[in-house]
């Protein structure tokens, strides 16, 4: 009696290990670190343009209608204006938003090596040139932006989420003056650069405003912690300037009224529409607008004729610095854009 029990745990224990041992075999060499879960805090580092605005509109919607990452900071930066408008700007989009209680950290005002003059795509402020109210001033942080992420990731390591969606500056400072920054991220989303074309080599608008930053962050990158949205990959004709008009624009609510109004210029450039700032949002909020993503080798050139064109290749996830999104569901996209933006309506 005593030996056939004692057999019996032994098969027992010889079934478990069987089903535990390939398991836990799987579990461990297989790539888990794109399955992060939910992003829990999310640090917004932008130029003060229109579309950073679409952008943190979005984030401030998620937030409060769909459970999504809290908006921790917004870092600026010189791009679309120079950093001077960046900060008035946020202000601006706060106050609108009703969410003044985000801490925003002033950066750099110009690259860290050769300064780009500000773009004038969205209007010289950034916003539309429309005449304004006066707003109540929000008080920036006193810490500059480079040292407020370290700060942040320091206080909440692998948990916070960075979106570069401007000149690069601030977050290569950041990786200078911390060289541990990106494995203490959950998560570094850059809306910069294009992949390279043999036919067509130019340089993208964020990546040419500070190249050496670009350089910087390429560096530092690690695939499991970098991802890229190249505009040449994201910048497609697909969405109709009629469609942000009529459709995306209808939407009545006092968010949206003040976009068509910051749009109200660069969309008279052309018969499509596409920034690529709210494309960030949309991939780091949620996934599924994403079509196609590739591990890369991506640098950029800094002498020469082609300074500022980046140059990329597809290679396995060991040789790559980085995750480039190849592709993205320019439907699902859109929709995601009409939900996020009439949640307000709904609720
Ligand atoms: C920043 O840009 C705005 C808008 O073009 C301009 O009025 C302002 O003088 C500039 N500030 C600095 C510090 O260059
Ligand atoms: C992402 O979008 C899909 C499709 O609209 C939706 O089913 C899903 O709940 C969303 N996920 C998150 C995390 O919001
Ligand atoms: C854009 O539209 C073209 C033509 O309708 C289609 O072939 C292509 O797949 C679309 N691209 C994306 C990314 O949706």
């Amino acid at each position: 009696m005593e030996v056939r029990k004692y057999k019996y745990w032994i098969i027992l224990v010889a079934v478990l290990l069987a089903i535990f041992i390939p398991i836990s075999i799987y579990y461990f060499s297989t790539d888990n670190s794109e399955d992060n879960g939910p992003i829990s805090k999310l640090i917004i580092d932008h130029d003060g343009g229109a579309d950073d605005a679409m952008a943190i509109f979005m984030a401030l919607l998620y937030e409060q209608y769909f459970n999504g990452p809290t908006l921790i900071a917004l870092t600026t930066t010189h791009g679309n204006v120079n950093e001077s408008q960046a900060f008035l700007n946020t202000q601006r989009v706060l106050d609108i938003a009703g969410r003044r209680d985000v801490p925003i950290y002033r950066g750099s005002k110009s690259s860290l090596v050769m300064s780009v003059p500000a773009g004038d795509w969205f209007g010289v402020d950034g916003l539309g040139d429309n005449v304004n109210e006066p707003i109540e001033p929000i008080e920036a942080h006193s810490k500059h932006a480079a040292l407020g992420i370290i700060k942040l990731v320091n206080k909440h390591p692998g948990e916070i989420t960075l979106a570069a969606i401007g000149s690069l500056t601030n977050v290569a400072l950041a990786i200078q003056l911390e060289p541990e920054l990106i494995s203490r991220l959950s998560h570094l989303y850059v809306g910069a650069g294009h992949v390279y074309s043999e036919s067509e080599p130019t340089p993208e608008f964020n990546a040419e405003q500070d190249a050496e930053a670009y350089h910087v962050i390429m560096q530092n990158a690690t695939p499991d912690k970098v991802t890229i949205l190249p505009f040449s990959q994201v910048g497609t004709k697909n969405i109709t300037r009629q469609w942000r008009e009529e459709v995306l624009g209808a939407i009545q609510t006092k968010i949206m009224t003040s976009l068509n109004q910051f749009e109200r210029i660069s969309l008279q450039y052309a018969n499509y529409w596409s920034l690529l700032d709210p494309i960030v949002l949309g991939v780091l909020l949620n996934d599924t607008i994403v079509g196609d993503v590739k591990y890369s080798q991506n640098s950029i050139v800094l002498c020469g004729q082609e300074r500022g064109i980046n140059t990329n290749s597809f290679t396995t996830k060991e040789e790559a610095n980085v995750k480039v999104i190849n592709r993205i569901f320019q439907d699902d996209f859109k929709k995601l854009l009409l939900t996020i933006f009439s949640a307000e309506l709904y609720n």
